[in-house]
């Protein structure tokens, strides 16, 4: 099979009826995003990323190289796609108990005083090194997280080792986190302009913690690399078509949830990491998708009861990993007391598979449909073809909908709430404005 592979025998027939016109707007919406002529064309770095990172491996490997001698944890540092692609990648192909590289730790995704004290207590006792990773270089939460941690490892090293256990991936030019690399002379990577956070797994953004963490990134970036010559060059793009088509024409059916679905918990990150992307990339102008996922079968037990029978409003699409890594067969008992010997002989896959294709059908007769994508296999290979095909397919989709799949106006409106509450300089105007508002 190919490595990935998608099928809509459980989607809605009668839906499936528009599916010809829907697929010349995917054929066209693709074309929009390679002749770079749709909304927010500025940010489409990603696209070649596969190709232009090629020449960037190298230096990746030596600084990850250079910290895996230094130190035994990473604290990597950052939010959103700051952070996202490096942990779904890593909690993708991390051993469930163990790791084979740095252990990996993060911080700055969230403003937990709770998280930041116990990761201090932590830390204060490893061998560290940090990866603070900030496109903007000014965002709050990553600011102050490296603040504090940064004070951590000056007080443990010194202020002229600790310089050489930091790795900043930034803006070239741009932003507080720039300026204080080149000051206390950190390496650094460059996040390039036309490169958005949550497209960015494929640069040194994603590439420098995964590789740090013991991870094949050539293999990765391998993956991500025929993905895109089997949909941008070779035209074989009849997963990604139908996938983008079946989503579309369920959101135009008025199914307006899509709950990613996986059977494999180490894609719990990638289901974050997914949602991110799709979320923040098409929830605009009041349309989109919401993002939504669960994992079964441990799902099937809490949220399995509204699938089968809440209301209309969802879908899933279902990730089938084909081939598991390992499986482990059920073994005969001879007492029998708990009546499981019609499965021994057979593994837990073959059962997590008939759950799977149990619940796809029981779903689609309850009337939720699945989009079912299969991967043939999850390793680094195969990690980095999905992680590709949905960026793609993310841009796509965006286009059809009509939006700049590209930009996050939404986000900004919080962050100016924020600073004006913390009474940030410069935002004078707006404290006064909020405080009259919320009546203090
Ligand atoms: O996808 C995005 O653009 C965002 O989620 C950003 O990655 C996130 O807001 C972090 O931004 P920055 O890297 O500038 O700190």
């Amino acid at each position: 099979m190919k490595a990935i592979e998608v099928k809509l025998d459980y989607v809605d027939k009668k839906v499936l009826s528009g599916y010809d016109a829907m697929i010349e707007r995917v054929e066209s919406s693709h074309q929009t995003l390679l002749n770079r002529s749709g909304k927010g064309n500025d940010f489409l770095g990603w696209v070649d990323l596969p190709k232009s990172i090629e020449s960037e491996i190298a230096r990746i490997e030596a600084v990850g190289n250079r910290l895996k001698k230094s130190a035994d944890v990473l604290l990597v540092i950052g939010i959103g796609g700051s952070y996202l692609g490096a942990k779904a990648a890593i909690e993708g192909l991390n051993n469930y108990f163990g790791h084979s590289g740095m252990a990996i730790v993060f911080a700055g995704h969230q403003m937990s005083a709770a998280y930041m004290e116990e990761l201090y207590e932590y830390l204060e006792n490893k061998n560290f090194a940090i990866n603070v990773i900030s496109k903007s270089g000014t965002t709050t939460e990553p600011a102050i997280a490296f603040r504090k941690f940064k004070h951590l490892l000056e007080a443990k090293y010194g202020k002229a080792e600790a310089a050489k256990r930091i790795v900043a991936t930034t803006d070239e030019k741009r932003g507080a986190l720039r300026k204080l690399a080149d000051q206390e002379g950190y390496d650094s990577f460059v996040i390039a302009d036309d490169i958005g956070g949550r497209y960015s797994v494929f640069s040194p953004v994603g590439l420098l913690p995964i590789y740090c963490a013991g991870h094949d990134i050539r293999e990765l970036v391998k993956g991500s690399f025929d993905t895109y010559h089997q949909l941008h060059e070779a035209k074989d793009t009849d997963a990604l078509y139908r996938y983008v088509a079946a989503r579309n024409l369920l959101y135009e059916d008025g199914k307006y949830v899509e709950m990613f679905v996986n059977y494999e918990p180490k894609l719990h990150y990638v289901a974050e990491w997914w949602k991110q992307l799709f979320g923040e990339s098409e929830g605009k102008k009041h349309r989109g998708i919401f993002v939504a996922s669960a994992a079964f079968t441990t799902d099937l037990h809490s949220l399995g009861q509204y699938l089968q029978d809440g209301k209309r409003i969802m879908f899933e699409s279902v990730i089938d990993i084909v081939e598991p890594l390992s499986d482990v067969s059920i073994s005969r008992d001879e007492e029998n007391l708990d009546g499981l010997n019609y499965l021994a002989g057979k593994t837990i896959d073959t059962v997590n598979k008939k759950a799977m294709l149990a619940t796809l059908l029981a779903h689609y007769e309850g009337g939720t449909s699945s989009i079912l994508i299969q991967l043939k296999k999850l390793d680094a290979y195969h990690l980095g073809s999905l992680l590709y095909f949905y960026e793609v397919a993310c841009a796509v989709s965006g286009y059809v909908l009509g939006v700049n799949p590209f930009d996050q106006p939404g986000v900004e409106a919080y962050k100016k709430n924020m600073f004006a509450l913390l009474e940030k300089p410069g935002f004078e105007a707006e404290t006064k404005a909020i405080y009259k508002k919320i009546g203090k």
